[in-house]
């Protein structure tokens, strides 16, 4: 087994290890708090399950570097593997007991996304894409759309934490959208809308202010399953995630436009 195959595997078991105790613990009485906002929250499990990865990761790739959300592990300037991991996203679902979170893992081998692996524990679908090799949903490929009109395409959105305040709140973009699109959702758990995109369940999806681990998996799914990556501008996707536009390829440039207009 090469060791990319290793580190797959190892991501897949922790992945589906985290998504158990979020099943087992949904809808139970868990400690929420919050952070950098009233609306940004926490919760018991978001760290239990980074603690059950990050603590994994420890013992079987002690040499490996660690960006997990809820700080946890260490970034080792110089790992040739880094893991960039959100232990619990969708967490105002999860705290609401509204059914859409997941695990999102996604590995970087010498700075460049090699391996990511998203787990959603109720429908038990857990998607992975290796570069190069292509993006897969419970073992089967998966590809993006293929539909070419705006108007028939649905697609995918989320707002950041800062929205209730903020000027660049993602309003207008969602407005804009709304207007011309098929159908426009906010579902919000940017890693499955990624994985949406890549399975062509959405067409697109974009999102302004996200984080490393909102995207590092499911950008490698959306271009292993043949889609396009970028940011607001057409420009290369920013690692540390920021804004992100994903789509079935076809229909980026259309994206672009509305995003430009908006
Ligand atoms: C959030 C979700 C949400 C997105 C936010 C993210 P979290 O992550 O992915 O869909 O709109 O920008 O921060 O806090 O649930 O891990
Ligand atoms: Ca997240
Ligand atoms: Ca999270």
């Amino acid at each position: 087994m090469s060791e990319r195959d290793s580190v797959l595997a190892l991501a897949e078991r922790l992945a589906r290890a985290a998504g158990r105790l979020q099943r087992e613990r949904y809808e139970t009485a868990f400690a929420v708090g919050h952070k950098s906002a009233p609306i940004d929250l926490v919760t018991e499990v978001d760290h239990a399950c980074e603690a059950l990865i990050v603590e994994a990761l420890q013992v079987e790739r002690p040499h490996d570097a660690i960006l997990a959300e809820e700080g946890g592990g260490q970034d080792r300037p110089g790992a040739r593997w880094r893991w960039v991991i959100d232990p619990l996203d969708g967490t105002v679902n999860y705290a609401h007991g509204y059914p859409r979170f997941c695990v999102s893992i996604g590995v970087e081998h010498e700075g460049v996304a090699s391996v990511g692996v998203v787990y959603d524990p109720l429908l038990d679908e857990l998607y992975h894409a290796v570069r190069g090799a292509g993006a897969f949903r419970n073992g089967r490929r998966i590809r993006v759309s293929q539909q070419q009109q705006l108007g028939r395409g649905l697609f995918c959105t989320g707002f950041a934490y800062d929205v209730h305040g903020a000027r660049d709140d993602n309003l207008d973009h969602f407005a804009a959208f709304v207007k011309a699109a098929g159908g426009v959702r906010r579902d919000g758990s940017a890693a499955l809308d990624l994985c949406y995109v890549a399975s062509g369940r959405f067409e697109g999806y974009w999102e302004l202010k996200l984080k490393a681990w909102d995207v590092a998996a499911g950008a490698l799914l959306v271009e292993e399953a043949g889609g396009q990556v970028s940011d607001l501008f057409g420009g290369p996707p920013d690692p540390s995630g920021r804004s992100i536009v994903a789509s079935n390829g076809a229909l980026h440039p259309a994206m672009l436009g509305l995003l430009a207009r908006g």
